[in-house]
């Protein structure tokens, strides 16, 4: 392909550092730029060490998911894959690695795309308050160097260099509910029918590990989810789909034909001396599937076969940073550890050790050090390429599954992540609580991973680890209703959280219906953003950047081309300040009813109490707006109405579930 031709005016230059490992992160392909990296200057005594004198008011904005603001000036970041539920202002890094960044640079912003598998630090003026020092400590690096005159441009020319954002189903965009315990099938059919009772929408219900036999992939528990093929059926006659998770770990259980298969043919990552990985996740001991290796990747992928050819048409893939809960070294550290504790009566400091030893077992760096990937590349250590598991898993499955469903749009989601992965499935942003300041974090992190490409995105809604409140999940969900992903899930002995747990379950009702109101704009949004390379989060310093105010706003959101949303996000709020940096039509759902209410330029406060939902309509533009349906399939696209003092609105329909993206029939101006 072309690059230069493919994109036009803007730029994008390719810096070799060493022999990098080539991630295909970058699909475009760029020539190697024999001149000196601009901008940075480059420290090579110690692994690679970019730095960089920031202007003073110089924004950075980028790498995906990550904690702490839009703007990302004045901390420290990790980029490396992990599986920590403790998502606080002080996480360095959390499950995505996305190490793309714009930088304002005194008015002449560039990108900056550290290509590298392995960790990178990204100090933002945190040492040193006016530098931004990125380390790496792998030598080899490919560095890209992105041009634009806008954050938009140089947005728009690395997501055509990274390829085109994964396109789900349809049915996706739906209201879907997750809990880590529904049991059983009965468990499940419950669900479904209180949704149908209490008259909420729903689209699909995911399995979590408690499906399968023992926590085995490809594996379904026969007391609990016998004969899933029929099940699968009966639900989809209700319009429902069910949607499995995979895990990375492959159990260790003689007999297990995927064990027996992975061992035989050499599929799963290996110690230095060449026999399979031991490690302990939620099946117990298992191996991991060496997703690195195209053979393995193949084989892997096929294996979904096993619950399509049931009729399933999604998957969410999870624990593939990859999660570790031990080791076999680790036990076996551990029991020589008890055992020397044992000889005498434990002290503080003793009992201290002891805790710090046992929970430092978890996702330890020393085994991630200790296995290795057989590529096409060489044999690698994991550490190395530690951010290309997750990612390669995903596509594992999405190479797999355009050869078993070559026509058909399969639903896939991850937790770990790397750019790259965004053309094969989506991410949910892993383990979150029931915290106010977590659905703060969610509008922060959406727009920084549309500029690394991630479209289809969304948080466990309500919070998944510890009790949600019955306030928190309604202006959670009223953030939710405009996220692609919107998934209520939750955890194992956390409160029961379905919307028809709650009193007044009709303040449910009315938020759920209007997303469906919303999904012929949300998904011809959704399809623009994805078919142009544009962002669908958008933060209000890219639209406005010459407003001050505008710039410095991060708890507001444009979601396409034509609203802005400023969810609220504090605990007995009867509102909140708005921002509108330009005149907007305020849209207001309350008790089901929708009124218009034009506002100025300026900063409002904007009475929103919890059941209702406020977004704004920007000046000029209108959205298309469907009557209300229990199900994506019940949406009629025929009759729309146009809300906003717009005139016209550009349409995008197709059948939602081909993969017809381009066919010029799928998009219709609407007109008042
Ligand atoms: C992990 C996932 C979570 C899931 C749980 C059990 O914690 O992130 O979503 O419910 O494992 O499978």
């Amino acid at each position: 392909m072309n690059f230069a031709r493919m994109t036009g005016v803007f730029m994008i230059k390719k810096y070799i550092f060493g022999k990098p490992f080539d991630t295909e992160a970058v699909f475009a392909n760029i020539p190697e730029c024999n001149d000196a990296l601009p901008y940075f200057e480059v420290d090579a005594t110690e692994g690679l060490k970019f730095t960089l004198k920031l202007g003073k008011e110089d924004a950075v904005y980028g790498l995906g998911e990550a904690s702490r603001g839009i703007n990302k000036r004045g901390y420290v970041y990790d980029s490396f894959c992990s599986d920590d539920p403790n998502h606080t202002e002080a996480t360095r890094s959390l499950y995505g690695a996305h190490s793309f960044l714009i930088i304002e640079n005194s008015g002449k912003p560039f990108g900056v795309f550290f290509d590298c598998p392995s960790k990178i630090t990204f100090d933002i003026g945190f040492t040193r308050k006016d530098y931004l020092e990125v380390s790496t400590q792998n030598p080899d690096i490919n560095v890209y160097i992105i041009e634009g005159d806008s954050h938009y441009s140089i947005t728009e020319s690395f997501r055509k260099a990274i390829g085109r954002s994964y396109i789900p189903p349809m049915w996706a965009f739906g209201y879907t509910q997750s809990r880590w315990s529904y049991m059983d099938k009965d468990t499940v059919r419950e669900v479904v029918r209180k949704h149908k009772e209490a008259n909420l929408p729903l689209d699909a219900v995911y399995l979590d590990i408690d499906y399968m036999e023992s926590y085995k992939d490809f594996t379904v528990n026969e007391d609990t989810f016998g004969d899933l093929e029929a099940f699968a059926k009966e639900m989809k006659e209700q319009n429902i789909r069910l949607v499995p998770i995979i895990d990375a770990g492959v159990k260790i259980e003689k007999g297990y034909d995927i064990y027996e298969e992975g061992v035989d043919n050499g599929y799963f990552c290996t110690d230095k001396d060449g026999n399979p990985f031991e490690a302990c996740v939620w099946p117990g001991m298992t191996h991991f599937p060496d997703f690195l290796n195209p053979e393995a990747r193949r084989w892997f992928g096929l294996k979904y076969k096993f619950l399509t050819d049931k009729g399933i048409e999604g998957f969410w893939n999870d624990m593939n940073e990859p999660a570790i809960f031990f080791s076999r070294k680790s036990v076996t550290d551990t029991e020589k550890k008890i055992r020397e504790y044992a000889k005498e009566e434990l002290t503080l400091d003793g009992f201290n050790d002891l805790k710090h030893f046992l929970s430092s077992r978890q996702n330890n760096m020393e085994d991630y050090e200790s296995f290795y990937h057989n590529t096409p590349q060489g044999r690698y250590r994991h550490i190395d390429l530690h951010n290309l598991y997750g990612y390669n898993m995903t596509r594992s499955a999405s190479e797999a599954l355009s050869e078993i469903e070559p026509d058909k749009r399969i639903l896939l989601f991850s937790r770990a992540s790397y750019i790259g992965m965004h053309r094969y499935g989506g991410i949910w942003t892993g383990d979150n609580h029931a915290w106010w300041s977590h659905i703060l974090n969610e509008i922060r992190v959406l727009p920084s991973l549309n500029m690394c490409g991630f479209l289809y995105i969304g948080a466990d809604i309500g919070g998944f680890g510890c009790d949600t409140s019955r306030d928190l999940m309604l202006r959670w969900l009223s953030l939710g209703i405009f996220t692609p992903l919107m998934r209520n899930h939750s955890a194992l002995g956390t409160r029961l959280q379905e919307c028809y747990r709650f009193e007044d379950t009709e303040d449910f009702r009315h938020i759920l219906e209007l997303r469906y109101r919303l999904i012929p704009y949300l998904y011809s949004e959704y399809m623009k953003a994805a078919l142009e390379d544009k962002m669908l989060f958008k933060p209000l310093a890219f639209e406005y950047p010459d407003d001050e105010i505008a710039r410095h706003t991060e708890d507001q959101l444009l979601v396409g081309n034509e609203i802005m949303i400023a969810p609220v996000y504090t605990q007995n709020a009867i509102g909140r300040y708005v921002y509108l940096p330009e005149d907007m039509t305020a849209i207001r759902m309350s008790g089901g009813e929708i009124t218009e209410k034009p506002y100025v330029k300026g900063h409002h406060f904007i009475e929103i109490p919890e059941n209702e939902v406020v977004f704004f309509i920007r000046k000029g533009k209108c959205i298309p707006f469907a009557e209300s349906a229990k199900n994506t399939s019940e949406i009629d696209f025929t009759s729309l109405s146009l809300l906003g003092d717009g005139n016209e609105y550009l349409l995008y329909t197709d059948d939602g579930i081909g993969k017809d993206f381009d066919n010029p029939s799928n998009r219709k101006i609407l007109k008042k």
